[in-house]
């Protein structure tokens, strides 16, 4: 029998790229989403992909009765959660906003989950719940302390990995709490990817649309870091790379093989259940100005930028260590950056060409 997996924010960049590969790994996929950030032509774009439509619901997680609804429809085995609201700075203008959507959602999620007995889970969460007290920032491993988070859409998910504590201690669930670093990257077929509406947040989708002519220039923020170039250097860890450590991180829940394993470490519990979290990112950092280099390299021509100041709140350097998912999970990334920028550049041509 196949397993049954609901996808929360599935039509998103990163869910679609998930519910394609847990399908294409023999999973049974349900997906839900509100549409607020992405469109219903992904669900075809999925289709075309893996010639198969999964089942789709439109909801918001706010909706408690419809979520009811859709787990009384379906035997899930457990719950991959991406939905949520996603840019740091719209947050710290809506804060309600964040909190409610991401936070009251999911304890909506939470409390169906627990109704109805599923009581397995993947979460997304993010290296901004990491607590950073200088500028570089090496190898950040997820015994760092976190809290004290910088912005609301920061805090969500920190508040996040605490209630999933709670339904680890008092009801048994298994958690496997996902820290990313910086996706970046689409699908080699040209057909999913990161299209933000309007002004993008991250530097990928921002060089994209300044190569595309739909953006003017892209704003450099400080040269001046003590970095390689000057520029800030993040993690960016390729999309197809991070939902492949989903289903290794899938395969740890389900797999009761790997329980020794996990005993070793001391993360089982007495009750049974457990919350486990693991960096996903490359374990070293690109420059902004690199990007933009191999960037030039793969639309081939220069694209231009400016140097600006600094912004405030701004890092030097933050990069992931992600060992232990490399020995848990037995999962590490493949996909080099310019692979990455070479899918993205073939999704934003063809968005070109339907324009
Ligand atoms: N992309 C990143 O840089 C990044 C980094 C770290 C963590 N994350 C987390 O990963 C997850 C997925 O990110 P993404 O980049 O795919 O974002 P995305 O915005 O592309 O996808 C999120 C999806 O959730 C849906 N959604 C939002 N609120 C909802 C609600 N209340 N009910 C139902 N659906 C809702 C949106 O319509 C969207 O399709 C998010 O939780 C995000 O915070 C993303």
């Amino acid at each position: 029998m196949k397993k049954t997996i609901l996808i929360t924010g599935g039509l998103g960049y990163i869910g679609s790229h998930a519910v394609i590969e847990f399908v294409k790994s023999g999973y049974e996929v349900v997906i839900i989403d509100n549409l607020s950030n992405t469109n219903i032509g992904v669900l075809d774009n999925i289709a075309k992909i893996i010639n198969y439509k999964p089942k789709f619901y439109e909801i918001n997680l706010i909706n408690k009765t419809g979520l009811k609804n859709i787990f009384s429809n379906h035997n899930f085995d457990g719950v991959i959660h991406f939905a949520g609201l996603k840019a740091v700075g719209e947050s710290c203008k809506n804060i309600g906003l964040y909190h409610n959507n991401n936070i009251v959602g999911t304890i909506n999620l939470f409390e169906t989950m627990e109704k109805y007995g599923v009581r397995n889970i993947i979460f997304s969460s993010s290296a901004t719940v990491y607590k950073v007290n200088s500028e570089i920032n090496t190898g950040l491993k997820e015994t760092n302390l976190t809290g004290d988070t910088s912005n609301p859409y920061g805090t969500t998910k920190f508040v996040i990995e605490q209630l999933l504590k709670d339904y680890k201690n008092h009801k048994s669930w298994k958690v496997i709490n996902l820290r990313y670093f910086n996706p970046i990257g689409a699908h080699t077929s040209g057909l999913l990817g990161e299209n933000p509406n309007g002004i993008p947040n991250n530097l990928l989708p921002y060089i994209m649309k300044v190569a595309t002519g739909e953006l003017s220039e892209i704003g450099v923020f400080g040269n001046d870091y003590d970095t390689v170039d000057g520029t800030g250097v993040r993690d960016y860890i390729d999309v197809i790379d991070l939902v492949r450590g989903h289903l290794k991180a899938w395969e740890l829940v389900e797999n009761q093989n790997t329980k020794g394993k996990m005993e070793k470490k001391k993360v089982e519990s007495k009750n049974n259940g457990f919350f486990e979290t693991f960096n996903l990112g490359v374990g070293k950092g690109v420059s902004v100005l690199e990007m933009i280099n191999i960037a030039n390299k793969v639309v081939g021509k220069d694209i231009p930028y400016t140097i600006k100041s600094r912004r405030s709140g701004d890092l030097a350097i933050v990069y992931s260590d992600s060992s232990k998912a490399n020995k848990i999970l037995g999962w590490k990334t493949k996909i080099s950056t310019m692979e990455s920028i070479e899918n993205s550049w073939k999704f934003y041509k063809k968005l070109k060409i339907k324009d």
